[in-house]
């Protein structure tokens, strides 16, 4: 019996693409694991109402470590309509099967890194004084708090009276005491102590183990004083606990300016959860966008690596694909080095940059070209060649 058992979740479009090229390049770098397929997205909303259904969360429990492509979501409307008429009027209502299993696991711990390869055309550059181009090497680690802040779905519009009242009962909701029910919408922003300290410790504690020297909080404390203070706060406690690392802060606003400056100045980047998805998003954006942009979420006791693309519908179907594997095998190795198996995961990574700095094969966003049944003929790789060249660089 293998080490490890990995439950595979390739779920919609582009998804079912991509998971099995990981799937390849772990098999080859000699990964002792196992693997067992899960169903996760829309055909499972559409036959049983449930787009993570009970036996996935089983197999999830069970074996703590996954590898997730991408589900496709549609707005609520289309997600009725689209039900099953055998499930229709039985109460059921489309939920989101990746805020579901980060809820169930406690996966409160989301890493997105974003790492420059040199040679891919896709990466910042910058200009210098005197007008040439030089190419700053990226190598951010952003962790962004998965399960609360903004995105913890506390919200309304036309909030129900008694709320009324308890906002009415601070001063500085005085200017919108009179706006109409209908009118007012509220997103409440929860941050607790105990997942602060969860987030920043796992980010000092990723500081020390691969050797960055500092780690940036990237709020907004001025102005959101209680639940940015709060963070900030306990940011100056965590740091006690890695004294070798520097504590820095920046504001989210000012971070997004800087980052198209002097990218390279920042490694380990902490944020709750809205922050940390736009600095995250950011970042990628810096070294090759959604075909390189990978992801890890942590909970105490189940892991769930990802790309964070999405289903792509619009390129499923194509024969041969086109899409840029990279990002899920970046994920792929996140899930390595999680596991201890550092070794495999710079392997994997080493094999990338090789294909990349070599700039023999790219993917059709590599190349800026439309995607499409086309972009093969343009001179694009398809997605399996892709993966057969990191293969073939793997020592
Ligand atoms: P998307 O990420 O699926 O695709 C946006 C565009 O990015 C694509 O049209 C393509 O041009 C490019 N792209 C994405 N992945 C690529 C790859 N591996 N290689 C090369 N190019 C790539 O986002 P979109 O179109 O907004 O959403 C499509 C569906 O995916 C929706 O149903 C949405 O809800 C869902 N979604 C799911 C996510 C997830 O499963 N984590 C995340 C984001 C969206
Ligand atoms: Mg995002």
């Amino acid at each position: 019996m293998a080490r490890y058992t990995v439950v595979t979740m390739p779920g919609d479009g582009i998804g079912k693409v991509v998971t099995p090229e990981a799937v390849r390049v772990l098999k080859a770098v000699g990964f002792d694991a196992d693997y067992v397929h899960a169903d996760i997205g829309w055909d499972f909303w559409v036959n049983e109402g449930n787009a993570l259904p009970d036996r996935t969360i089983e197999l999830l429990a069970k074996h703590k470590l996954g590898l997730f492509g991408a589900i496709t979501s549609k707005p609520k409307a289309e997600a009725a309509a689209e039900l099953s008429l055998k499930l229709r009027g039985k109460g059921f209502s489309y939920f989101s099967p990746i805020v579901a299993m980060r809820q169930r696991f406690n996966l409160d711990i989301c890493i997105r890194p974003c790492r420059s390869f040199a040679g891919n055309p896709l990466n910042f550059v910058r200009q210098k004084k005197e007008g040439s181009f030089e190419e700053p090497l990226v190598n951010a680690v952003i962790f962004r708090q998965n399960t609360e802040g903004l995105y913890a779905g506390v919200e309304w519009t036309n909030p129900p009276e008694d709320v009324r009242r308890a906002l009415a009962s601070h001063p500085k909701f005085k200017p919108f005491a009179a706006v109409a029910g209908e009118d007012l919408a509220v997103s409440v922003r929860i941050i607790t102590r105990p997942a602060c300290r969860r987030i920043l410790r796992a980010a000092f504690a990723y500081a020390r183990k691969f050797g960055y020297r500092s780690v940036t909080v990237c709020e907004k404390p001025n102005v959101l004083r209680e639940t940015s203070g709060m963070v900030e706060e306990e940011a100056k406690q965590v740091q006690k606990e890695f004294s070798e690392i520097a504590l820095w802060s920046t504001n989210i606003d000012a971070q997004m300016m800087w980052l198209t400056k002097n990218p390279e100045d920042y490694g380990v980047v902490v944020a709750t959860n809205l922050f940390g998805d736009v600095a995250s998003d950011a970042f990628a954006g810096l070294v090759g966008g959604l075909g390189f942009a990978c992801s890890g979420n942590i909970g105490d006791a189940v892991a769930v690596f990802e790309p964070t693309h999405g289903s792509a519908p619009k390129y499923a179907e194509l024969d041969p694909p086109i899409v840029n594997p990279i990002a899920t095998i970046l994920s792929a190795a996140m899930l390595l080095d999680h596991v201890g198996e550092e070794a495999k995961a710079r392997q994997v990574r080493d094999a990338v940059a090789a294909v990349v700095r070599e700039g023999k094969v790219r993917t059709y966003d590599m190349m800026r070209l439309t995607g499409g049944p086309k972009a093969i003929a343009q001179g694009a790789a398809s997605t399996f060649q892709m993966t057969d060249a990191i293969l073939s660089h793997l020592l």
